[in-house]
Order: C-alpha cells, then structure tokens, then sequence
C-alpha cells in the first residue's frame, strides 16, 4: 500500500518569548510515511516531543520547515503551511484526531456532540444519532447519561465520548495521542476493537500509547521520538 500521509524535514521549536526569545528545539528533521492498515506508534520519553509531533501534524502547532503531505480528496495537500480553510477541510473529511481531553462543548447532550462530524459529512439525524448510540454503547456510556451534557462526566467517561467521536466519521487518517489514559481495562479493551478495527478497515493511524499493552495490541510499526541531542 502506498503512504497517505508523508512527512519530511520537520523542524519545530518553541520560542519562549517568557525567556527573553530563548529558542526551545523539539522536533529535527523528522521524517515518516504511514500506509493504509498501518499504525506508526511514536516511542520515546516523557518530554521528547511526541505530542508535539502529533500536534503539528493535525496542523494545531505551525512547524518552521518540512513537509506534511496528506492524500485528502484523491490529491495530495501539503499541510505544514497550509490555509487555515485547508486545514479545516482535511479534518473534516480526512484527518481525525483523538486527544486526552475533550473540548468539553455545554449544554449540547452526549449523543448529539458525538453524531455531530457525522452530520457534517451529510449523513441524515437518524443516521448520525444510530451510529453515536452504537458508539456509546460499545464504549459502555449507559443510555441515561447520552442524553446530557458531557461536561459534568468523569474523566474516563468524558475521554470515551471524544473517541466516539472521533471515530464516527471512518476517517483514512487517525491521531491518537494516549487514547486509553484514564480508562479502566475493560473499557481500555473496548477502545483497542474499535481503533483495531478502524485499521483493518485501513485507517493509517500515528499512535501515542503510554500502556505497553495497549501498544502492541495496535502497533505494526514504531518510530522513536526524542529531543536534539538527546542520547538515544
Ligand atoms: N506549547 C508549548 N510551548 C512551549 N513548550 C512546549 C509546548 N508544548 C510542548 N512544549 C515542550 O516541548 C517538549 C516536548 O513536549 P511534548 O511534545 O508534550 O512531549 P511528549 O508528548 O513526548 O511527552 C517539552 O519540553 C515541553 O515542555
Ligand atoms: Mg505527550
């Protein structure tokens, strides 16, 4: 299978404006491919810029050189200097990022906020909703809380609604940066099948996973992260 996603000679520091401009360096000429089925697990220390990595990719941080090509409506679009309107159409229709955390967005209930990408992709209410709810359920949300808010959920139940979703709308390329965080293990179990399924279906995905079990349950391939000039 040929790669969907390549990256080359990335380079991306953070300026510390705080430290009088001081230039803090994370990223050096970073180069990788993923290919449909595959999932790239990025290895390294607390602190070697991993998220850092996956962040520039989903185009949340600005690298200052290299090249981030991604296969979005059967062309090739380089995202490292791309339009903010680019961007937004690439994560809607071909890039899915899941985070720690979730935009916790109010008063909108549970079920709505995970058929929501689905919506926008033109699929009918009935659609989205059915599907969020399967979602939801596989990932043990019970069906009296998909009526409310997530904004109020605990940590574990609030992450399991950002995996959903994440993956309602089948995106070709998935980012997980520590999906199974704050999950216990047999919700932990759920969310591998799902991402395990997603890849076979052929989603190329770029994986942090903290949990070495988690790892090898997903992982074809991994690739080791760390700082300028740390011993590797
Ligand atoms: N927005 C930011 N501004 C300044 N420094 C940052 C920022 N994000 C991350 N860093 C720094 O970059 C380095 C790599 O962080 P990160 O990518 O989060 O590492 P990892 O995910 O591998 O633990 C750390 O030293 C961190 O403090
Ligand atoms: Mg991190």
């Amino acid at each position: 299978m040929l790669p969907v996603l390549r990256v080359s000679g990335l380079n991306k520091s953070f300026v510390m404006h705080a430290q009088g401009g001081l230039a803090l360096r994370v990223l050096e000429d970073v180069a990788l491919s993923v290919a449909p089925g595959e999932c790239l697990a990025l290895v390294g220390p607390s602190g070697a810029g991993k998220s850092t990595l996956l962040r520039s990719l989903y185009g949340n941080y600005r690298p200052q050189t290299g090249s981030i090509r991604i296969r979005h409506r059967e062309a090739w679009v380089e995202l490292a200097n791309a339009e903010p309107r680019t961007t937004l159409d690439v994560r809607r229709h071909t890039l899915g990022f899941v985070s720690q955390f979730l935009r916790v967005i109010p008063r909108v209930a549970t079920v709505d906020v995970v058929a929501e990408p689905m919506l926008r992709l033109g699929a009918t209410p009935e659609q989205a909703r059915d599907r969020a709810q399967f979602l939801l359920s596989l990932l043990g949300i019970p069906e009296r809380l998909r009526q409310l808010p997530p904004a109020t959920f605990s940590g574990g139940e609030q992450q399991r609604v950002n995996i959903a979703r994440s993956l309602i709308a089948d995106y070709p390329v998935l980012l997980l940066d520590e999906p199974t965080a704050s999950l216990d293990v047999a919700n932990r179990d759920g969310v591998i099948d799902l991402i395990r399924q997603r890849r076979e279906a052929g989603a190329a995905i770029v994986g942090i996973f903290h949990d070495t079990a988690v790892r090898d349950a997903l992982a074809t391939r991994l690739h080791n992260v760390a700082l300028p000039g740390a011993q590797a």
